[in-house]
């Protein structure tokens, strides 16, 4: 995918210097806005990366296109603490209700679990993002969405509470102390969910695609006090040379939440 970075049509300097900035992250043109087709076909651009007054966008032109927003939140903040990764967060399918005070997203994407995590529980999450494009809509967009508009109003302290680093999630997590959160959640990108989500594509185009190594799920077991949740399509099989075992499982319509709670399942030496 062609990269390029533009700003939307009427901005101010405070916008043209934020899309210099992300140029210059993502070592790609920056390109004076024109209409956004033309842009497309003289410059041979793929995708945009917008930097607009009231947000930051990845776009197609003509196209889809992806942003932080609500998204689904509305209906699975009405599921409340029944909703299944929440059950798989707080240790729900042993007939447990844990606390949990602080969560490490170790692939945060564009955070809608990590705020909806936030959101239900209170928990404060911090988050692990590799690609500078989707950190940078995290960047932008946590803080706006914290800001609150009366749309986004439930999600507001829950997306202040939500902190990202860009970086390799198992990099981050071996820099942090034992037993340091509650919660290790992992949600790669090997998958087979059918997620429909407009954005989704996009976000597949720019996303890393690491399958959960051996030593990123221990560095995940270390760090966690309570448990490690590991979100997986429905049908889709956990690594073959995985170093913990996930040993229950809570379901929801297209994906399984694993869950491998600390000091009871098994841990494999040889992984
Ligand atoms: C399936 S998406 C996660 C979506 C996220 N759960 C959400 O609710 O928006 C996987 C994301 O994790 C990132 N990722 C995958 N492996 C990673 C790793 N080891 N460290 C940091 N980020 C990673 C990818 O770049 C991608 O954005």
């Amino acid at each position: 995918m062609r990269l390029a970075v533009t700003t939307g049509n009427v901005v101010d300097e405070v916008h043209r210097q934020r899309a210099a900035l992300l140029a210059a992250r993502f070592s790609v043109p920056l390109l004076p806005r024109r209409n956004l087709q033309k842009m497309a076909d003289d410059d041979g651009v793929d995708v945009f990366y917008i930097v607009r007054r009231m947000h930051e966008e990845l776009r197609i032109a003509g196209g889809e296109s992806a942003l932080v927003q609500p998204g689904m939140m509305p209906t699975k903040l009405q599921q409340g603490e029944h909703h299944p990764f929440i059950r798989a967060v707080r240790g729900g399918a042993a007939g447990r209700r844990d606390d949990v005070e602080i969560v490490f997203d170790a692939t945060l994407g564009l955070a809608h679990d990590a705020v909806h995590l936030a959101a239900v529980t209170g928990a404060e999450v911090v988050g692990c993002e590799q690609s500078a494009v989707l950190f940078s809509l995290l960047e932008e967009g946590l803080p706006r969405i914290a800001r609150g508009t009366p749309r986004t109003a439930a999600w507001a302290q829950a997306a202040a509470r939500v902190t990202p680093h860009l970086g390799h999630s198992a990099e981050v997590l071996a820099s942090m102390k034992d037993d340091a959160v509650d919660v290790v959640v992992l949600d790669p990108m090997m998958s087979l969910t059918r997620r429909s989500a407009p954005s989704f594509s996009l976000l597949r185009a720019f996303a890393l695609r690491d399958r959960a190594s051996p030593q990123l799920l221990r560095q995940a077991l270390r760090v966690a006090r309570r448990r490690v949740v590991f979100k997986l399509g429905k049908g889709a099989p956990l690594p073959v040379n995985r170093s913990i075992e996930f040993a229950r499982h809570t379901t929801g319509a297209h994906v399984v939440y694993w869950v491998h709670e600390k000091h009871a399942d098994t841990v494999f030496d040889d992984a």
